[in-house]
């Protein structure tokens, strides 16, 4: 049966993160046997509710007559221009609400679709087009272009270039290796990164700007991780703040990390009109658009002052979160490592004793019950790295780091 299913489905196999979960679980009762319960710090799903004036707004849209119909893939016109007024608010974004920006279901949803809108599909290796992607870089990225029929090139993501790659070195380093230039038709970047947390300066913005604008690449921008910040003076950008941005630029948007509500699927893209118009086109013949309830929640909660306040709150406790685990882990004898300034997760050498970044977060797995995610599935620049998600609560982190102290996890030993 499988045979007749299409090449780019039969080449990928299933999204790591859930394939993480299913071994997790297979290992449950072993593992509960002896007092080490799974604690997933694989996900970057919160696990706290979200606000309590949204599920309130919710519960009050359910009952509005008529409410319970298709919407439309574009979205309901007060959710847009409450995002309208949202990006003004928040990074003095002036938007046309009914044409610079659309919902999505989840940022993830949006991220497939728009690349499934711009590629030319091809199984001929040397035909395919090819978008710049982060690495490391989220997951996902990867298999969505190769759904879409194109393929990747790394822009690798280092402590050396300060997780801010010059993109015409990438560029001539793409050449060298007999890459096609008239092939390349976007490039991604994600910051606040996963899995990195890192942040990029206004000028480096500036810089992917300019690139783009140079080779005539579409520049999609994911800010998914936007709001999920630990200093005020160094807040996260939009790329929409920079001139000459909508020329070229889309951004994606989601509420699934401030809001803790990743189940509900919801986010937006905004920018360039046109790329707008297309993926809308594309999603008008595979969605219906979101849920109006959500939407009416949503929106609210946007711009009210209980939202600001549950992300400044949330944001806070992340931050207590990362100092725990820091120091924790910093206690069992890992040298320094990148602290970032956003995001819950946190990217950690393995220790040297281990060959591959699965050797050992599997062996902390099946001893200590901690699920972390290997470096190797963020792209070619992760092995030797981990990955931890702090979104699980205090105690539980604590429960990790004791766990690993008994279990001997030290970096040296
Ligand atoms: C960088 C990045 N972008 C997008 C997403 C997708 O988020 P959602 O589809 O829930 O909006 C994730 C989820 O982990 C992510 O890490």
């Amino acid at each position: 049966m499988r045979e007749l299913f299409n090449d780019y489905v039969n080449s990928m196999t299933t999204y790591i993160m859930f394939k993480i979960k299913a071994a997790a679980n297979k290992l449950r009762p072993e593992l509960e046997a002896k007092g080490r319960a799974p604690i997933f710090l694989s996900m970057g799903a919160p696990t706290a509710n979200p606000p309590k004036a949204l599920l309130d707004k919710l519960k009050e849209a359910l009952d509005t007559d008529g409410i319970h119909t298709y919407s439309t893939p574009r979205g309901e016109k007060f959710f847009l221009e409450a995002i309208a007024q949202y990006m003004k608010r928040r990074f003095g974004v002036e938007l046309d609400a009914t044409k610079e920006i659309a919902s999505l279901i989840g940022s993830k949803e949006g991220l497939a679709n728009f690349l499934r809108a711009l590629i030319n599909p091809t199984t001929e290796d040397s035909e395919k087009e090819v978008v710049f992607v982060p690495d490391p870089g989220y997951a996902s990225y990867s298999q969505m272009v190769e759904i879409a029929g194109g393929k990747t090139f790394s822009v690798p993501l280092t402590a050396e270039n300060n997780y801010m790659p010059d993109l015409n070195e990438v560029w001539e380093d793409y050449l060298n290796k007999d890459g096609n230039p008239n092939k390349v038709k976007a490039v991604i970047i994600n910051y606040p990164n996963n899995p990195l947390g890192a942040t990029a300066t206004r000028d480096y913005y500036k810089h992917v700007i300019s690139f783009c604008k140079k080779h005539h690449l579409v520049l999609m921008s994911d800010a998914a991780y936007a709001d999920l910040y630990f200093d005020e003076n160094e807040r996260p950008f939009s790329i929409l703040e920079f001139e000459g941005a909508k020329d070229i630029a889309v951004e994606f948007f989601s509420f699934s990390k401030p809001y803790a509500m990743t189940g509900a699927r919801l986010g937006w893209i905004c920018g360039n009109k046109d790329a707008i118009d297309e993926l809308c086109v594309l999603k008008s013949t595979i969605d219906n658009g979101i849920y109006k309830p959500l939407q009416v929640a949503c929106a609210y909660i946007l711009n009210a002052p209980e939202g600001d306040e549950y992300t400044v709150e949330a944001n806070k406790e992340l931050k207590r979160k990362q100092d725990i685990f820091v120091e924790g882990i910093k206690e069992l004898g890992w040298p320094d490592f990148y602290v970032p300034n956003a995001t819950f997760y946190l990217w950690m050498p393995i220790p040297p004793r281990y060959k591959s970044s699965k050797e050992f977060t599997d062996d902390l797995m099946k001893k200590s019950g901690i699920i972390a995610v290997p470096g190797h599935a963020y792209g070619t620049y992760g092995e030797g790295f981990f990955r931890v998600s702090i979104v699980c609560s205090e105690e539980k982190i604590r429960e990790c780091i004791s766990r690993m102290k008994e279990d001997g996890f030290y970096y040296n030993s």
